[in-house]
């Protein structure tokens, strides 16, 4: 099977400091793949690197069959790569509506935005509900369905989403787990990072464990759920 997203020896500094250190791995189309770690792992800055938010010091990656070095932002959207970051950075004084339509920033077809934004509400009826709110006024768990709806608004062949549970009560986490579920299920492919790892394995094709700048351990999600090390180190085993 070719790659949807092949990332080989990437590499990102921040000034002299490297905080991604040759790292590889793949994702194929209709997987979902999640990258675990601790705190200052590299995911976050992983992702922004794909997004073209920041430049890589080394290593490839080629996504769709196009090599995405140098590729502004805006075009690695267009060529389908979508990205919900950390934080959700949603525009709060807009309402849920404009949020959403400005994910379909690229696109000019008002019909089919006008369903992808109906899908968007079926996806997440709550959103339907408050669509002419100022997203500011939503919850934590609220805004995340947001963010990942204005991503989605792109029809991304790759979603790419950072914590999406970060901060959410249980029953909240639960719900947009289930909503990834969903989306996997309606054959989205999904490059998911997150600090809970028994919620991101139970979900994924494939894992990457990182550890300071590096892949340290990789396998299929219910191989990295029952792997000793993974259980000590990330799901409070002892
Ligand atoms: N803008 C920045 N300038 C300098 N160093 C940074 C910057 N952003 C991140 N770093 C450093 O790069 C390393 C990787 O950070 P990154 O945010 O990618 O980790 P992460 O795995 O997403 O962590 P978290 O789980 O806390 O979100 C860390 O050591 C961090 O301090
Ligand atoms: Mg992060």
């Amino acid at each position: 099977m070719t790659a949807l997203l092949e990332v080989e020896d990437l590499r990102v500094s921040y000034g002299k400091i490297e905080a991604v250190k040759g790292i590889s791995f793949r994702v194929d189309e209709g997987q979902v793949v999640t990258l675990i770690g601790t705190n200052g792992a590299g995911k976050t800055t992983t992702l922004r690197t794909l997004s073209g938010l920041l430049k890589p010091t080394g290593g490839r990656i080629s996504f769709d069959g196009h090599p995405l070095a140098g590729v502004p932002a805006h075009k690695i959207v267009a060529l389908g790569l979508a990205h919900s970051p950390e934080g959700r950075h949603i525009f709060p004084r807009l309402t849920i509506t404009e949020n959403l339509q400005l994910g379909a920033f690229l696109r000019n077809d008002k019909e089919g935005i006008a369903r992808d934004i109906q899908r968007a509400y079926d996806l997440f009826p709550i959103l339907g509900e408050r669509r002419k709110q100022a997203a500011g006024t939503l919850s934590g768990g609220e805004q995340q369905m947001l963010a990942m709806g204005r991503a989605l608004m792109s029809r991304p062949k790759l979603l790419m989403l950072d914590e999406p549970s970060m901060g959410l009560s249980p029953i909240m986490m639960q719900k947009i787990m289930e909503t990834i579920a969903e989306l996997r299920s309606t054959g989205t492919t999904i490059l998911l990072v997150e600090q809970n790892a028994q919620a991101a394995l139970s979900l994924a094709d494939r894992g990457h464990v990182m550890e300071i700048g590096k892949v340290v351990l990789s396998g299929t999600g219910p191989d990295l759920l029952h792997d000793e090390s993974v259980r000590k180190a990330y799901l409070g085993e002892d």
